[in-house]
């Protein structure tokens, strides 16, 4: 397991049990995101990056869905399958998922893509696990929008701080200067993800939103540069 995946495994969880409770909360665009999942009469869903289970699948398995799911921190596992004994939730990476092929109806990342070392490695294993006739769903971040942009610039500015601080630690073998660009998220090249996934002869939806609470979604061209700067952040549908 390499830095990032050992980081997600074992610091991020311990900030993100409790995070998705107590900071985040079940979101207008956590509701918009659960409406795409149930628009077709699917029954079995299977999500990349569960968490501890709220609020994605918990919501999911509440409609009478089978729901069941994979991620990388041990702990995240433990407490999804505490808190939500009807899903069933094991310990895997997205990019190498433990399930045979064409298993769901349906396979959804949300909140996570940005989060990867790889992003197409995990899109094809989530496509291999999805049945003929299902879907495949992920939210990413897109690298064009200005917002994302200032983030950037506000996290290069946190990060030159922590780079001074991290010297210093770095000397004392601290690990935060180190896990600082393990952390950096990843935002997703849409024009390039789109060239990728139509060379696999992927057939690819986007969907653009501007405002994550704003239940307003646009189907995109993600060849124009111009309009996709304008959604913060992109759904990516697959057909299979
Ligand atoms: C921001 S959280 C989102 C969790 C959940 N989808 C939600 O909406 O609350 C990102 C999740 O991705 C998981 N993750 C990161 N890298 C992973 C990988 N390579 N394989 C599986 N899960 C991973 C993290 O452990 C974390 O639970």
């Amino acid at each position: 397991m390499n830095k990032r995946k050992k980081y997600m495994a074992n610091i991020y969880s311990k900030y993100w049990q409790d995070a998705r409770y107590t900071k985040y909360g079940f979101q207008q665009y956590d509701q918009i995101l659960c409406d795409l999942l149930l628009e077709n009469e699917y029954q079995s869903y299977f999500e990349v990056g569960i968490g501890n289970g709220y609020p994605i699948a918990d919501f999911i398995s509440n409609k009478g869905k089978a729901v069941s799911g994979i991620d990388i921190s041990p702990t995240l596992i433990e407490k999804c399958n505490n808190d939500f004994p009807n899903i069933r939730a094991t310990v895997g990476d997205a990019e190498l998922i433990n399930e045979t092929n064409e298993s769901f109806d349906v396979t959804y990342c949300f909140h996570s893509s940005w989060y990867f070392d790889n992003l197409t490695h995990c899109i094809e294993e989530m496509y291999r696990v999805t049945k003929k006739g299902g879907n495949v769903l992920l939210d990413l971040q897109n690298s064009i929008h200005p917002s994302t942009s200032v983030s950037i610039g506000k996290k290069l500015r946190i990060f030159a701080k922590q780079f001074i601080t991290g010297l210093k630690q770095l000397l004392d073998k601290n690990t935060k200067f180190r896990d600082a660009f393990i952390t950096y998220e990843k935002p997703t090249d849409i024009k390039y993800l789109n060239q990728y996934l139509s060379k696999q002869g992927y057939s690819a939806i986007f969907l653009g939103l501007k405002d994550l609470s704003d239940p307003t979604k646009e189907v995109i061209d993600p060849d124009d540069q111009n309009e996709l700067k304008n959604y913060i952040r992109i759904i990516l549908t697959i057909m299979k």
